[in-house]
């Protein structure tokens, strides 16, 4: 491990800064070829594109050893920890989280998680805030002279099953908002009354992700499916909204104005989340750049081949505005994969339109057998009577 990771951020002297988010991941405690597929991942985009910084976007990795049958051993998590951070440490990249539901599921808490990535080297998040979650805490970015902060990356635990228990997702809660504005004030008084350009990186997207969608027919061969209080209605992209939709947002279904929060505030201009593995949308509500990414990792559903990283490339010249797009699985390795095979090779759209038409074809033979039945019982019945 490469101890000397630097852990103040800075924009590289071209004036550029560029972040790798890494969306959902949940490896396993006993690694397997899913987990050599997505370190070639990791290791091929880390090489290629040489972010300045990550972030993992939450749904690390699973409690389970599966070999055993039992919770995994805090000494197996860090093994694992270390396992997929191994690209990053090994090139002196500083990496952030944003916890997921499933971190909060492992069998540990998610403090347990915490002391065991500040062992690793790079790891950028505190957890002082005093706010409800674990590692909620920001990263200011200093001018390429390392002198003045321009810009900052807001990291949010976002929590885990709603609070109110009825079953959906949870919401960032008022202590967790409270935390964010006060230190959002804080920091645009440190700089003149001017708000500091900000991401905010979380696991579970706001409500106002539908806010780029619209409703459409079953019918819709492009359609998403709705969830939690959209369940049962189906959705395209609206024409301001860019990347692919493979389901509906699963937001709270409580909104509990954060997004408002940063619209007031004014500091906020994207937020990039994990939670959907299929998804890589991005576009923009109330001057807010709201954005997917999908799951990078290969041991849950996913999008075959088009997984892959988001980057994220930001300019000193001009922190108000970010360019972004998908560096993808397929990018560097066309369709050879240890871990997928056959038609799971391609998107997810393709899965699902061919285990639709498996079904169909299934439906149709069930169907053409019972007419033949039907057409056998018949004659045998005409004969006996006759
Ligand atoms: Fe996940
Ligand atoms: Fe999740």
């Amino acid at each position: 491990m490469n101890g000397s990771t630097k852990k103040k951020l800075s924009f590289q002297k071209n004036g550029e800064f560029k972040i790798m988010a890494i969306g959902d991941i949940h490896e396993k405690i006993n690694p397997d070829e899913k987990t050599e597929d997505f370190l070639r991942l990791m290791n091929a985009a880390a090489e290629e594109q040489k972010p300045d910084a990550a972030v993992i976007l939450g749904d690390i990795i699973s409690g389970t050893n599966r070999l055993e049958n039992r919770h995994a051993t805090p000494d197996e998590l860090f093994e694992g920890l270390k396992r997929i951070t191994e690209p990053l440490v090994s090139r002196g990249i500083p990496f952030a989280v944003t916890f997921g539901n499933h971190d909060g599921e492992t069998g540990e808490p998610k403090e347990v998680l915490f002391d065991l990535l500040k062992k690793i080297p790079g790891f950028l998040n505190t957890n002082d805030s005093g706010a409800t979650g674990c590692g909620n805490s920001f990263s200011l970015i200093y001018d390429s002279e390392g002198e003045k902060p321009v810009f900052n990356l807001w990291f949010i635990d976002s929590g885990n099953r709603a609070q109110d228990g009825s079953g959906g997702y949870a919401w960032v809660d008022d202590s967790q908002i409270a935390w964010y504005e006060k230190n959002s004030n804080a920091l645009k008084n440190q700089n003149d009354g001017n708000p500091i350009p900000s991401l905010v990186f979380q696991h579970i997207p706001v409500c106002e992700e539908y806010l780029l969608l619209k409703e459409t027919t079953i019918f819709n061969p492009y359609k998403a499916k709705g969830h939690g209080r959209f369940s049962g209605k189906y959705f395209v992209k609206r024409d301001n909204c860019h990347g692919y939709l493979g389901e509906g947002p699963c937001s709270p279904d409580k909104n509990n104005g954060q997004f408002k929060s940063w619209v007031k505030q004014g500091d906020v201009i994207g937020a990039f989340f994990g939670h959907d593995h299929l998804s890589d949308f991005v576009g923009l509500v109330h001057g807010i750049v709201l954005g997917q990414t999908k799951c990078s990792g290969f041991h849950i559903y996913g999008d075959g081949l088009m997984q892959g990283v988001r980057m994220l490339t930001l300019r000193e010249s001009d922190p108000w505005s970010f360019e972004t797009e998908m560096v993808r699985y397929r990018d560097f390795f066309g369709t050879k994969c240890n871990s997928i095979k056959g038609y799971m090779l391609y998107p997810d759209r393709w899965h699902t339109n061919f285990e639709t038409s498996l079904k169909i074809a299934g439906a149709g033979a069930a169907a053409a057998a019972v007419a033949v039945c039907a057409r056998q019982i018949i004659k045998h019945m005409k004969k006996r009577i006759g």
